[in-house]
């Protein structure tokens, strides 16, 4: 069964181009997430004042949640260039070594989805995060030889949607480390809002509460609600999103009221119909629903166990009643029957 893409899957390059012309340039214009923010403003004031390099910072956390916003903000602040990258753009020890030499003092390198840095990268980065120096050897067999490379105090800043696959060793060497987490209600409502005075999207109250409701505490899934129902409502409702228009829109796209896509509730009712409701592994959910089990473990099953409608056990992936119920099964839960 293939299901096609949900709302909260990958982006499309005009997607792309809505999230980098959406994105807040400085601290004040990142809504939500208060304490994260409070701590950036203090480390960044404080190397400002140093004038020295901002230690190290992870910033980990679902996708779309701001992390590379907050990354770029961070170099804004601090007005210092940002080098970015990724774990995976990476494979060389020689790759890492080209990057680091380009770094001007207090400059920012971004690592994005840090955890995929191949091991032996991962390596050469301690001592560069450690001592600003690495050693990387040029040349093979008895030619080669070792060099030492200083390097400018740099702030390096890694972002990653799964901490946990992360060495201890790289960890320990972040100095700052800020998990995001999904947003509450009223502040997603100020993100649709901040977003459609930027894309001049007429949304009244009611309006930006519907889209709120249904973005899964995800500013992305937000704006590319926000950006769906504007297609909508300027064809179907003279270009004045309501909360009516909103609902009718997301009806057609099938974002329920919970905000679940076609793909989430394509996961759970395999879970539920195919596998009487689990243990089920993460592959077979996979090639049932024709996703990664990447993207499912990424970014479905994180919402789906927020919400409590599934849950993760060593044997594999159970729905919940919760998750019955969603699906409209009451009733059928194991444990429910077994009441009567
Ligand atoms: N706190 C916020 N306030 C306003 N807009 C935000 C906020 N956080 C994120 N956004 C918006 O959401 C979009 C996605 O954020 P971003 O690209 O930083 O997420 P991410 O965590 O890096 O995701 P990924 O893990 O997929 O790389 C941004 O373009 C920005 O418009
Ligand atoms: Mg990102």
């Amino acid at each position: 069964m293939s299901t096609g893409h949900g709302i909260a899957s990958e982006l499309t390059p005009e997607e792309k181009a809505l999230d980098i012309s959406l994105r807040p340039r400085v601290l004040s214009d990142f809504i939500g997430q208060e304490r994260i923010k409070e701590q950036l403003r203090i480390f960044i004031e404080a190397a400002k004042n140093r004038s020295e390099a901002l230690d190290h910072v992870l910033l980990s956390g679902p996708p779309g949640l701001g992390k590379t916003t907050l990354a770029n903000i961070i170099s804004n602040e601090l007005a210092v260039l940002i080098h970015q990258t990724s774990g995976p753009a990476i494979e060389r020890q020689g790759d890492l070594a080209a990057i680091l030499s380009n770094l001007q003092p207090a400059d920012v390198l971004f690592i994005d989805e840090i955890h995929r840095l191949p091991r032996t990268v991962e390596e050469i980065l301690y001592p560069a995060m450690e001592d600003f120096k690495i050693d990387i050897v040029i040349g093979k067999g008895p030619g080669a030889r070792s060099v030492r490379l200083e390097l400018p105090h740099f702030t390096l800043i890694g972002a990653t949607t799964r901490v946990g696959l992360m060495s201890s060793p790289l960890l320990s060497r972040f100095g700052v480390s800020s998990r995001l987490d999904y947003y509450p209600l009223d502040e997603v409502v100020s993100i649709v809002r901040r977003a459609s005075g930027i894309l001049k999207v007429k949304v009244d109250e009611e309006g930006c509460l519907e889209i709120a409701k249904r973005s899964r505490g995800t500013p992305r899934v937000a704006n590319r609600l926000l950006r769906r129902v504007r297609d909508f409502a300027e064809v179907k409702a003279d270009s004045v999103v309501t909360g009516e228009v909103a609902i009718g829109a997301m009806s057609l796209f099938e974002v329920d009221e919970a905000g679940l896509d076609v793909v989430d509730r394509a996961i759970l009712s395999t879970i539920i119909d195919k596998f009487s409701g689990g243990p089920v592994g993460l592959k077979t959910i996979a090639a049932a629903v024709g996703e990664e089990p990447d993207t499912i473990e990424d970014v479905y099953e994180p919402y789906l166990m927020q919400l409590g409608f599934m849950k993760r056990t060593p044997r594999g992936r159970v729905a919940t009643p919760g998750g019955y119920r969603h699906l409209g099964r009451e009733g059928q839960h194991r444990d429910e029957k077994s009441l009567f």
